[in-house]
């Protein structure tokens, strides 16, 4: 650590050895995280389950702390930075950290932090939930059953798309994209793969994967699944005109963030039979879902949860309170998003 102008985006200056530092938890959290961080921190979390706590609460209870703690729910821009003028490190609990402002953080030299790669698995897994849910009619069909609708098996009943052999998608191609290609592969499925950057060919050899424009993979894939990270360029990735040149069979999957879809050009894209069905597990002004979606029987909707196993939230909560961890023992934090505040080496 070298620096104590926070301006300068360097580190700040050494944390004192001895001194436990106050970090707060703005959500209930595992308890593995509570636990970790009350070896070394004073903790003050928000103890009541499921109760998000609103900007003016979050505001509220800021002051005083030099570590925070926070989830994807949380917006912490210049003004949350503001009330924390100790504040040395932002620990999201989340892969995704498009709720942290990180240029503002860099600026003012705070370490910003997210939990990457073990919920990988899990993710893709619910991503490819949704996909054999939205193209097997899952969730219309347990609705149609507990109505009293099934009357006895039907050659017309329900049907879906087939999903073997079909073509997938899948748009960002990181890790979770690429975990799904490998699902796929179960399923003899090729897949078009659209990324700024093409991967390396051993890769594209094992998972099937060619590399591909979205205007193709649009044109081309049977579904197609979002896994890029929200920022300004991917914002409305999908909208009216990237709907219109999709098959009217294809299904579209989204459990990346909300507002890569235009929810509204969705809707009707789906209300049209422009587009077959979706899945989401993400949407643009969660927790509010768009009305036409929740109107349509074609979309399997779901509560961003595709994270949401028992071992992977106990393996984010690890990873976060251990950067929280790492930042007040002087040591550069694992999962750094901001590396300008703390250059390796
Ligand atoms: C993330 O980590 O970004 C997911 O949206 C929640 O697990």
């Amino acid at each position: 650590m070298s620096s104590n102008d926070p301006n300068q985006g360097g580190p700040r200056a050494a944390w004192p050895a001895g001194r436990r530092p106050r970090v707060l938890v703005t959500q209930a959290v595992p308890q593995v995280a509570l636990d970790l961080l009350q070896t070394f921190a004073d903790v003050d979390a928000n103890p009541d389950e499921g109760v998000i706590w609103s900007p003016d609460e979050l505001r509220a209870h800021l002051p005083g702390h030099d570590g925070l703690y926070c989830l994807l729910t949380d917006t912490i821009d210049a003004a949350v930075m503001d009330a924390l003028p100790e504040l040395r490190v932002i620990a999201n609990m989340a892969v995704g950290f498009n709720n942290v402002d990180v240029e503002e953080a860099t600026r003012r030299g705070i370490a910003v932090t997210n939990t990457p790669g073990v919920l990988t698995d899990t993710t893709a897994d619910f991503a490819w939930a949704l996909l054999m849910a939205a193209a097997r009619r899952v969730a219309e069909a347990d609705r149609f059953t507990r109505a009293g609708k099934f009357h006895g098996w039907g050659p017309l009943m329900l049907l879906g798309g087939d999903v073997a052999g079909r073509t997938l998608g899948v748009v960002g191609f990181g890790r979770i994209g690429q975990a799904l290609a490998r699902r796929a592969r179960g399923f003899a499925m090729p897949v078009l793969y659209y990324d700024l950057h093409p991967v390396d060919t051993a890769l594209e050899q094992e998972l099937h994967a060619t590399f591909s424009s979205l205007d193709d993979l649009l044109a081309q894939a049977d579904f197609v699944s979002l896994h890029v990270n929200y920022t300004p360029e991917t914002h409305h990735l999908l909208s009216h005109a990237q709907f219109a040149r999709m098959k009217r069979t294809a299904y579209v999957i989204n459990t990346a963030r909300g507002p890569v879809i235009d929810e509204a050009a969705l809707a009707e894209a789906l209300r049209t039979q422009q587009i077959a069905g979706a899945g989401l597990d993400v949407y643009e002004q969660e927790p509010a879902v768009h009305p036409g979606l929740l109107a349509l029987e074609n979309v399997v909707l779901a509560p961003h949860i595709a994270s949401a196993t028992i071992d992977t939230r106990n393996a984010m909560a690890t990873m976060a309170a251990q950067n929280i961890q790492a930042v007040f023992a002087n040591r550069r934090p694992p999962n750094l998003v901001n590396p300008a505040v703390w250059p390796a080496g």
